[in-house]
């Protein structure tokens, strides 16, 4: 899917048209990999556009940046501001936001000492990640010969660019032999992850995903996808998963921020369950994109409104005043 340009992306603390948001060739983090980025979305809702667990993902950002020892020249509050600032800019309701702290133009050495960090969020338009089709009938996947690697060499709880390389080969390897996506094992030949999604398994009406210590990011998805499943009154476990327990389950499906609640229809050629979606897949994908229309209340103070122009733009009285992301 190619990027349709918006008109501004926000750099360095301001905005500036789309053509200018430049990096230098020689900057370090396109040669080592050193930067950390977020993918966040934005709905359109009855009430307005709204930024889906922003704090989360700034605050994932900003750990993301500590473990790099990349330090951030902006604050939590200042992020999220200018999230809300650029999808309100270019006019979106619904839009992929895509924020980076990267290392700029210093020395070329690998140690990134005196290298300046540099900040962008662009906010584009953005479909379904795995295909028009993939949230509705499911997407085919297969395990990968390349494997997650190990926490002890690349610190997997970072959302940092360089561990991408690995998710490229991942995604790239399915798509070559016709799959919609990769399923990656760790180390020790256990279940891991997709190439850009976490990945849970539905056995029995319980629910297994993966724990954080099976290289996999721990995903803001993720974590809804268990909040709501519980909020429906279903069994969520984190257990080390086998290869073949994939083969056998009765639903599996991917979360991201960028596929959202995609189904698995088979893997490795190997059909799962009855139907596709299966009836839980289907229930938690009503839950979450019920957020959006209202089906489902938001219990949990996961939707930011992106706000008017007006820092000061508040509810009417006698409301509790939403949370409303301020100008920077
Ligand atoms: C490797 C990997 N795992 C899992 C996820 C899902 O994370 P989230 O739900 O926070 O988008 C992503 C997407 O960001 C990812 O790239």
């Amino acid at each position: 899917m190619s990027l349709q340009p918006t008109e501004s992306i926000w750099h360095n603390g301001a905005l500036v048209p789309w053509q200018q948001a430049t990096v230098h060739v020689l900057a370090h983090g396109l040669h080592y990999g050193s930067a950390v980025f977020e993918g966040i979305r934005a709905y359109s809702t009855p009430n307005g556009p709204v930024i889906f667990r922003l704090e989360d993902h700034v605050r994932r950002w900003l750990q993301s940046a500590r473990i790099y020892r990349i330090p951030m020249p902006f604050s939590a509050a200042e992020l999220e501001a200018a999230c809300c600032e650029v999808v309100r800019a270019n006019g979106l309701t619904n839009a992929y936001l895509r924020p980076i702290a990267y290392r700029g133009l210093g020395g070329l050495s690998v140690s990134p000492v005196d290298t300046p960090v540099e900040v962008a969020i662009a906010a584009i338009e953005w479909g379904a990640y795995l295909g028009k089709d993939a949230l509705k009938h499911g997407v085919d996947a297969a395990f990968s010969s390349w494997i997650r690697p190990s926490s002890q060499s690349t610190p997997l709880m970072a959302k940092a660019s360089g561990h991408y390389l690995n998710a490229q080969l991942i995604a790239d390897e399915a798509r070559r032999n016709g799959y919609g996506e990769g399923l990656a094992l760790n180390a020790h030949g256990q279940l891991s992850e997709g190439a850009g999604e976490n990945v849970f398994l539905v056995e029995n009406g319980v629910l297994e995903t993966p724990p954080q210590s099976a290289s996999v990011l721990r995903g803001v998805t993720r974590d809804t996808v268990m909040v709501l499943a519980r909020d429906l009154g279903l069994e969520v476990t984190e257990e080390t998963i086998a290869r073949e327990r994939v083969y056998v389950a009765d639903e599996v499906f991917l979360t991201g921020t960028a596929a959202e609640i995609t189904p698995v229809r088979q893997v490795d050629g190997i059909a799962l369950g009855e139907q596709c979606p299966g009836p839980v897949t289907c229930a938690l994908q009503s839950a979450f994109f019920g957020l959006f229309d209202g089906s489902t209340p938001d219990r949990h103070g996961w939707l930011c409104p992106v706000g008017a122009e007006s820092p000061e733009a508040s509810a009417p009285d006698g409301r509790a005043e939403p949370r409303v992301c301020a100008s920077v």
